[in-house]
């Protein structure tokens, strides 16, 4: 038995450990099937913008626009993954991981949609990188639509405005599964469509940067309904996909299907019962839009309460193709922000409101940060906010399997010079936080199968450009070298090894 003086001593010490070195967690703190891996898209890594084939798409041509993206950058080079996978392939492979989540340029494959052919050398792309992936032991994860089509599909009917594009969408997807479903077992159809509609048609951030509604520079808006119908025809779309794959491919294929959201997590400013069920709102109007329809077949009641008949309808045939229509739930998360009634109470914010659930959103109560800034719009890190994240779908959506699809770090005014750059130690910090407020949340009994680090390598972060980096490897913008940061080490340790020497 141990002296009282003893136990304090190891308390002491386990006090000093915890303080020196935050979470210790392992990847044994996981269960033994759960798959960890790391994450990118095709538009912010391929570059060979106009190579074999590719034809513009919306993001080459928006970016050709003084002052649309930081620094006048643009993915026309990117990472140049195109020509260098099969060294982006050893990296990904030195890292230990179990799956890499990556996406497929939609230009890349048809360069005119459901309008013109498709490009062999687009498929055989997209082979090469699988077949060398799956040589190697590592599980594809493919996103089919990460924020980037044809520039023809706006230019005809303004793309997602449109519901002719559910056909686009699904003519791509189809040629997905025809061509590549031998060896894909984990699809996702759509990449964030949640947080895509509000940039693009809300703040006018994003191609074709529609404003909804008057805000910041953004003004003269069209309509307020453009991001309701966006997300409709997406989600019709996500519908049709999958209903597609589940009759003609599922059975010899015997892929899964999902779907990726921003998952920003919502706490209540103050203990009112009004900011309670405004936060409740905030994730019931970003959340649940997309996935109550696609596993009840309608959109939220909190929705149809506040926005009626401004919020479109499913037919009843919709509803039964849509029901249901994702077997596990994509989690992208990075961040959590305090929610504030603006139903009931005044508010001076106005904008954001109508799809937001009319509230306010802010990282500060009483003087103080709900966590330190990164560097996305300077969103907080706040670690608990996976795990209740988590335990909020887990309730709402009787614990379907989910996977965390993305969750990374940058350094809110980038990460300044090289030697800043590779010693990463923030970011370090913050995977191993989420990473135990995650397995928390598995023992608390969440259906959670995987983890992805976003992302492999710094990147095109859209309209912020070269800037913001959320790598675990750096590139020499000239060379294009990749350099592995400190948290490559620590990820590989952690995979590897089953320990961290950082
Ligand atoms: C989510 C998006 O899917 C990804 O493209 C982006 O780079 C990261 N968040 C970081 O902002």
């Amino acid at each position: 038995k141990l002296s009282a003086k003893c136990k304090l001593q190891w308390l002491l010490l386990c006090c000093f450990f915890l303080l020196a070195h935050g979470e210790n967690i392992k990847r044994s703190d996981f269960p033994d099937e759960f798959l960890f891996g790391v994450a990118s898209s095709a538009y912010q890594i391929e570059g060979a913008y106009l190579e074999d084939g590719k034809s513009l798409n919306n993001w080459d041509v928006f970016s050709l626009y003084p002052g649309n993206i930081r620094n006048g950058d643009n993915g026309f080079v990117a990472d140049d993954h195109y020509h260098q996978y099969l060294k982006d392939i050893d990296i990904i492979q030195s890292l230990g991981v179990d799956a890499y989540r990556f996406s497929m340029s939609w230009a890349r494959i048809l360069p005119r949609g459901r309008f013109g052919e498709v490009n062999p050398n687009g498929i055989m792309f997209y082979n090469k990188l699988l077949d060398e992936l799956i040589l190697r032991g590592i599980k594809p994860f493919v996103t089919i639509y990460h924020h980037d089509f044809p520039q023809e599909l706006q230019d005809r009917y303004g793309s997602w405005l449109s519901p002719l594009m559910q056909e686009d969408y699904v003519h791509y997807a189809e040629t997905c599964f025809k061509n590549f479903g031998d060896r894909v077992k984990h699809w996702t159809t759509i990449n964030e469509p949640n947080l895509f509609t509000l940039m693009a048609y809300q703040n006018g951030k994003y191609p074709p940067a529609r404003c909804s509604q008057p805000f910041g520079d953004c003004s003269g808006g069209n309509s307020d309904i453009e991001p309701i119908v966006v997300m409709h025809n997406m989600l019709l779309a996500h519908g049709k996909a999958v209903s597609l794959y589940r009759r003609d491919y599922q059975h010899e294929q015997g892929g899964s299907m999902g779907i990726v959201l921003d998952c920003l997590m919502y706490e209540p400013l103050t203990d009112s019962d009004l900011d309670q069920e405004a936060a409740k709102r905030g994730l019931a109007f970003s959340i649940g839009w997309a996935l109550d329809p696609l596993t009840f077949g309608d959109y939220p009641s909190e929705m149809r309460q506040y926005l009626g008949n401004r919020l479109p309808q499913f037919s009843s045939a919709e509803r039964k193709f849509m029901r249901n229509s994702i077997d596990f739930i994509g989690v992208n998360h990075y961040s959590t922000t305090y929610a504030k009634d603006c139903v009931h109470s005044n508010c001076s914010e106005t904008a954001n409101r109508a799809i937001k659930g009319f509230l306010d959103t802010t990282s500060e109560r009483d003087g103080f940060q709900i966590g330190e800034p990164t560097g996305i719009g300077s969103l907080p890190v706040v670690p608990r906010g996976i795990g209740e994240v988590i335990e909020y779908l887990k309730n709402r959506y009787d614990n379907k399997p989910m996977f965390i699809t993305e969750n990374g770090y940058s350094e809110p005014q980038g990460e300044g010079q090289f030697q800043d750059a590779i010693q990463d130690f923030k970011r370090i910090e913050f995977h191993k936080m989420y990473m135990a407020s995650l397995a928390q949340a598995i023992r608390d009994g969440a259906n959670v199968k995987g983890y992805f680090v976003w992302t492999l390598m710094d990147d095109f972060e859209w309209i912020i450009g070269y800037r913001v980096k959320f790598g675990l490897y750096y590139i020499d913008r000239q060379t294009l070298d990749r350099i592995p940061k400190l948290s490559a080490k620590w990820y590989q340790d952690f995979l590897v090894n089953n320990t961290q020497t950082l």
